[in-house]
């Protein structure tokens, strides 16, 4: 009888007990035999950079990186894609040739989900809330995907027209098909068909929004947050007649999975690993 390599893998962060990570990556691991040992690192800001050269000097094959080391992988990762570029953070690192790696899935798992909920956003109107790391990390794909319009509105306004300048400057062609623009909290004008909040808000019990947009008949209202109840975004979307309301556990397991092609080059199933975690 052959065994598979012990293939060893982590997400670092602080805190980081609660992360829900290695239980995914498990789950994907067994989808294709792989013997994985993916581990949970807690770090601090002193000891982050040593915590990351450490574990690939050690054999390790992929760290994944959360609140709050985003920006401090960014800055060690040697080659970075457009994604964390534009992102200014990087959530997947590896190491090929010595050299460090970095990506940002984020988006890539915001898209995937968006898709499997049955909202491709190709052709849609798009209103994304917020301006910050969280926001940063989807627009790429998010624009890839050619919504026929993205608008993103954020509480301090000018960071959303910083963003909207920047995508212009960086995205094209990705840009050539939409219309890109941004505002403060309340340019919500139109009718949407997907809406999304990229803030942190949810992490205090509060939507961004003191005035829901309008939907459109089979609108979406996504929350890049989960947990076990709908946040208040999503109540307030719920009343104001989305049809469908998902919170981003869906986008936590995507984004997984984007970061497990990267480093095994398999692509798992979601489903079922999605319908374990609920
Ligand atoms: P992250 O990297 O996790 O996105 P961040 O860069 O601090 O964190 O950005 C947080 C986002 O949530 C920003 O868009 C922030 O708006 P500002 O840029 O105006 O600060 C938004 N945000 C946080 N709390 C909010 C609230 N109570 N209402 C509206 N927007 C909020």
């Amino acid at each position: 009888m052959t065994t598979n390599p012990l293939i060893r893998c982590a997400v670092v962060g602080n805190p980081i007990a609660h992360s829900r990570s290695p239980e995914i990556h498990h789950a994907f691991a067994k989808q294709f035999d792989l013997t994985l040992h993916y581990d949970r690192i807690l770090a601090d800001r002193n000891d982050f950079s040593d915590h990351v050269r450490g574990f690939f000097a050690q054999g390790g094959k992929g760290l994944n990186i959360t609140v709050p080391f985003k920006e401090l992988a960014f800055s060690m990762a040697q080659v970075r894609s457009p994604r964390a570029e534009l992102a200014g953070a990087v959530n997947t690192l590896w190491m090929d040739n010595q050299v460090l790696h970095g990506c940002n899935t984020d988006g890539v798992g915001l898209l995937n989900d968006l898709i499997r909920l049955g909202f491709n956003p190709k052709d849609k109107r798009v209103l994304l809330i917020g301006a910050g790391g969280a926001a940063r990390g989807v627009v790429l794909p998010l624009l890839s995907a050619q919504p026929s319009h993205l608008r993103i509105i954020n509480r301090t306004a000018q960071k959303a027209l910083d963003l909207v300048n920047e995508l212009a400057t960086q995205a094209d062609p990705l840009t050539a098909n939409t219309q890109i623009d941004g505002g403060d909290l309340s340019s919500i004008e139109g009718t949407w068909d997907i809406v999304i909040n990229a803030t942190s808000s949810g992490l205090h019990q509060q939507s961004p929004l003191q005035t829901v947009p309008l939907f459109n008949e089979n609108a979406l209202a996504y929350d890049m947050v989960y947990g076990n109840q709908p946040t208040a975004f999503l109540q307030q979307c719920h009343h104001a007649g989305a049809k469908q309301c998902a919170d981003g556990l869906g986008m936590l397991v995507g984004q997984a999975a984007a970061s497990f092609f990267i480093w095994h080059g398999h692509k798992p199933e979601l489903d079922p690993v999605l319908a374990t975690l609920r």
